[in-house]
């Protein structure tokens, strides 16, 4: 018999496998400093486009004064329990009713976090008789939560309405055998492309196809529609959605996260959904505070307005410099450039140290052998002189590379 922790030594998974050389610097690296677009990195100023802080609120100071004062007169403890338990309070009822109507939908529940919310969810939802059908590049707490499904499931080709039209028939059929009924689940913004779900196409196969639709609007909440409610609103088929669930990790600049449905849906949500049911309610500064973000991205659309004034300037400066930024039409904005991981690791390095230029990349299996995407966040606090910088040094880089620069050995280590 086998230790179990035997094997962790030498299966660290696909990412933990690079930690020895990527540790405390590609991957877990610190940023310091007051959260915004310069922060510092290993005590050196960075011009930072990897936060999801896309309206700014993160250290907004109305946003910081109604997460200190909540703090002050409630603690970090409160409320002690599971909500359904000992963990209600008015003040979670009034954010699920502000975000009920800011939403446009009935009713609305709170969740802790966004990543087991959508898990517990579908596991919630759906039994073994139904059947799901799902887009292939749904983000890892939509994977997780159709682990936990015992029924069937399809996969359509990301964004494929007619390979979705094909798995909804299998699904129906299927579905009409076993006595249950299909919900399809995709997103409302693709994190990684910035490419939004054709939200508003599968909401038009509800008149041929029976099934119910659950959209992961991470990346949509707050940026994208006319008044920040999200690619539903933004796509006018926000009624088609039956099941709206945001995160507040973005656009929120917080922690927790919500869904918003029908009362009835709301209420079944409520009394089973088990990541609620046994987890502590969300403390009182984060749900205050959260009142106060919504309070702000409702009333103040000029931080929704600024975000789109860098995302326009970015992109089409990036365009017009000869960059691949792929077929984004959200204010995620990925860089496609050719090359090996070790060149990636070295762009990435120099980028960083000589151009002073903080950016997530990503590499193999997340895109394609060969690919490098640099995915870059705009906020509504970065400036147009930020832009400016940002594309001139990744012209320099983009040089660099196709010319074969990163291809020599010495250039880059992390430590
Ligand atoms: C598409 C998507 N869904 C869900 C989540 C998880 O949300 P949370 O950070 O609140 O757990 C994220 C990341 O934050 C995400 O990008």
């Amino acid at each position: 018999m086998k230790d179990i922790f035997e094997k962790l030594y030498d299966k660290m998974g696909p990412l933990g496998m690079h930690a020895d050389d990527a540790h405390g610097y590609f991957t877990f690296p610190k940023l310091e400093g007051p959260i915004g677009p310069r922060m510092k990195f290993r005590g050196v100023e960075k011009l930072n486009w990897s936060l999801n802080n896309y309206l700014g609120l993160a250290n907004h100071p109305d946003v910081m004064k109604a997460d200190a004062d909540a703090a002050a007169q409630f603690g970090m403890a409160y409320p002690m329990g599971a909500r359904m338990m000992s963990g209600n309070s008015d003040y979670h009822e009034q954010l699920e009713k502000d975000l009920a109507d800011f939403i446009k939908k009935p009713d609305v529940i709170l969740l802790n976090y966004g990543y087991q919310g959508v898990l517990s969810a579908i596991d919630a939802l759906v039994d073994r008789h139904d059947v799901i059908v799902y887009d292939a590049e749904s983000h890892a707490c939509i994977i997780d939560g159709l682990r936990l499904h015992v029924g069937k499931r399809f996969v359509f080709q990301h964004n494929d309405i007619e390979s979705c039209e094909k798995q909804l028939v299998r699904a129906t059929k299927l579905a009409e055998q076993t006595g249950g009924g299909v919900m399809v689940i995709t997103e409302g913004v693709f994190g990684m492309s910035g490419s939004q779900g054709k939200l508003k196409e599968i909401v038009a196969l509800k008149e041929k196809y029976n099934f119910r639709l659950f959209v992961d609007d991470a990346h949509g909440f707050g940026t994208m529609g006319e008044t920040g409610a999200g690619t539903g609103e933004e796509q006018r088929c926000m009624d088609g959605i039956d099941i709206y669930f945001s995160t507040f990790a973005k656009s929120m600049a917080g922690i927790g996260a919500f869904i918003g449905s029908e009362p009835h849906v709301i209420k079944f949500l409520r009394y089973n959904m088990r990541s609620q049911i046994y987890a502590k309610a969300l403390p009182m500064p984060m749900v205050v505070g959260s009142i106060k973000r919504l309070e702000m991205i409702r009333t103040q659309p000029e931080h929704k307005e600024k975000l789109w004034t860098i995302v326009r300037a970015l992109q089409s400066g990036l365009k017009e410099a000869g960059f691949n930024i792929g077929v984004t039409t959200t204010p995620v904005t990925p860089v496609l450039l050719n090359g090996t991981i070790p060149e990636a690791t070295h762009l990435t390095f120099d980028l960083r140290e000589n151009y002073n230029i903080f950016c997530s990349i990503v590499v193999y299996p997340v895109v394609p052998k060969g690919v490098i995407m640099l995915r870059l966040i705009p906020t509504a606090v970065h400036t147009l002189e930020d832009v400016e910088t940002t594309i001139n040094a990744f012209k320099s880089i983009k040089n660099k590379l196709d010319i074969g620069e990163y291809r020599k050995d010495q250039l880059a280590t992390a430590h």
